[in-house]
């Protein structure tokens, strides 16, 4: 038995996160042979169905709703490894029920216990495997993966992290934040600490901003009622996008150690400016869609108040108050139902000062880099160059790489990675208890700072162009929101 392998057990196996990544992603996984030998799957619901009906559903999901190719020989090796198991993840007797069966499903003691379930069930769900003695096993290990959001402001998350950290291990845990699984996230270490022309310039003296911009063409979708609680500084900011900004700004690690990057990624974290009530509205836009191009507005979704104020737009401005980026703002971009789907990050480097006999000179970019997270995956650094001819003019000239190209299809999802990450104890890709604080307490100064703003909402159209004051916070800086072409609507 290899000692990766493992029973791998989904508390919420009906639901939305299960069909649409993990069971795809443990497919895949066995179908690549990169499932370590021995493993099983337990699915647990709370809906009556036997094990055969569960595979077929998850199966025609795959195949109907995802559109993904499925291997009928290969399914049935990989299905054969997955027993559905119906029980409520409050109710003692399942666990009971859930022990045996472990005992008769898979070979391997480990355990992964996955819990893509609504946050209000991780605690309940980690006591409930404490008290059947499910997490503590000497021999064999056990790891529980919790999804997010991991509290709703500092005070819940502390709260919530006491409450499981006092029957399980800080060692045990895996946060996640499946955008740390993203490609083109592991990438960015690799092109900042691999590349002699970038490192050197990394910092105030030749950077003039950053920005990160992510976008949806989507709406809430189906998941209105939880969009409700969390809006968009919750669904997004507060992790994916401060994983991006941590993993741009921070120190190079001393080695590529989980405990070395989260230890560099957390003193970026401690050095992010507060948000303060005499600079929010320098710092800070939010908004809301309303109907447009066909489209409804967020409060005309399912399971969204007719008058509500959550937000779906943010534009900020912020700053890092270390050595390295003193001075240099940070600007993010981030919307549902926005023209375009996208996710960027985009280093502005500084001018260089004007040299008169380049004819156009004035009217060139400074260089930029643009690392594409989503949907492409790639690299776009734009430099000058003289153009053609007997002429001493200077133009921009793109350098473009595109990541994806060359392995369409197969370049791994973030989720693979991450189960994989998992099941070989590396946690360099999830989130550490300090990351998720220090996040948390930005997230709650902006809160705290808002509070007195009156939100006129909806303030952008389903679809159309952005708030217009989103636009304001970076022009008054001399500054523009990046665009690949002229014409693109963010
Ligand atoms: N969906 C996504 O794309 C996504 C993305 C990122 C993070 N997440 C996170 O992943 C988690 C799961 O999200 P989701 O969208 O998959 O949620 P969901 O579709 O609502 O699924 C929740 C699952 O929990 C089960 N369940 C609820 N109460 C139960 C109980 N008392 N006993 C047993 N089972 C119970 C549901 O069973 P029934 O089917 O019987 O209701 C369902 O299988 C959440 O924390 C979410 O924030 C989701």
């Amino acid at each position: 038995m290899k000692e990766n392998s493992c029973i791998f057990t989904i508390f919420g196996a009906t639901g939305d996160l299960t069909k649409r990544k993990l069971i795809p992603a443990l497919y895949i996984l066995y179908k690549q042979k990169r499932l370590p030998e021995g493993c099983s799957v337990v699915a647990i619901g709370r809906r009556k169905k036997t094990s055969a009906e569960y595979i077929e559903e998850m199966k025609n999901f795959m195949v109907d709703e995802l559109q993904r190719i499925v291997d009928q020989n290969i399914w049935a090796e990989f299905s054969s490894l997955i027993t559905y198991h119906e029980m409520s993840f409050t109710d003692d007797e399942g666990y009971v029920t859930l022990k045996g069966l472990f005992e008769k499903v898979g070979k391997s003691s480990n355990r992964i216990y996955y819990l893509a379930v609504a946050p209000e069930f991780f605690e309940v769900i980690v006591d409930k495997l404490h008290g059947h003695s499910m997490i503590e096993n000497k021999d064999s290990w056990q790891r529980v993966i919790i999804e997010k959001p991991f509290g709703s402001n500092l005070k819940t998350a502390r709260k919530l992290n006491e409450s499981i950290t006092n029957v399980i291990h800080e060692d045990k845990i895996f946060r996640i934040d499946h955008y740390l699984g993203k490609e083109m996230l592991q990438n960015i270490l690799s092109i900042r600490f691999g590349n002699s022309i970038f490192e050197p310039l990394w910092n105030h003296s030749y950077i003039d901003h950053v920005q990160i911009i992510s976008t949806e063409k989507l709406g809430v979708a189906s998941r209105g009622a939880y969009y409700e609680n969390t809006g968009i500084i919750r669904d997004m900011l507060q992790n994916h996008i401060l994983q991006m900004l941590t993993l741009i700004a921070m120190e190079p690690p001393v080695n590529l150690e989980a405990e070395s990057i989260r230890d560099e990624k957390v003193k970026v974290l401690r050095a992010l400016r507060q948000f303060e009530k005499s600079n929010i509205e320098e710092t800070f836009v939010p908004g809301q869609y309303g109907p447009g191009n066909g489209m409804p507005g967020y409060r005309q979704e399912d399971n969204v108040d007719p008058q509500s104020n959550t937000d779906t737009f943010i534009a900020v401005k912020t700053f890092i108050d270390n050595f390295r980026w003193g001075g240099v703002p940070f600007y993010i971009f981030a919307g549902k139902r926005m023209a375009e789907k996208t996710t960027k990050i985009i280093i502005r480097f500084k001018k260089l000062p004007g040299i008169n006999f380049y004819e156009g000179y004035e009217n060139t970019e400074a260089n930029v880099l643009v690392i594409r997270v989503q949907p492409d995956e790639g690299l776009f650094f734009r430099i000058n160059a003289k153009n053609p001819g007997n002429d001493f003019a200077i133009n921009s000239v793109d350098l473009d790489y595109c990541q994806d190209c060359g392995y369409k299809g197969n370049s791994p999802e973030a989720y693979e990675r991450l189960i994989l990450e998992a099941m070989n104890d590396n946690k360099s890709l999830f989130t550490r208890w300090d990351e998720l604080e220090y996040s948390w307490k930005f997230i709650d100064s902006l809160c705290k700072a808002r509070t007195a703003e009156s939100l006129i909402y909806p303030n952008y159209e389903a679809g159309g162009k952005p708030p217009a004051e989103a636009v304001r916070l970076i022009e008054k800086d001399g500054r523009k929101w990046w665009r690949e072409k002229a014409d693109e609507v963010l």
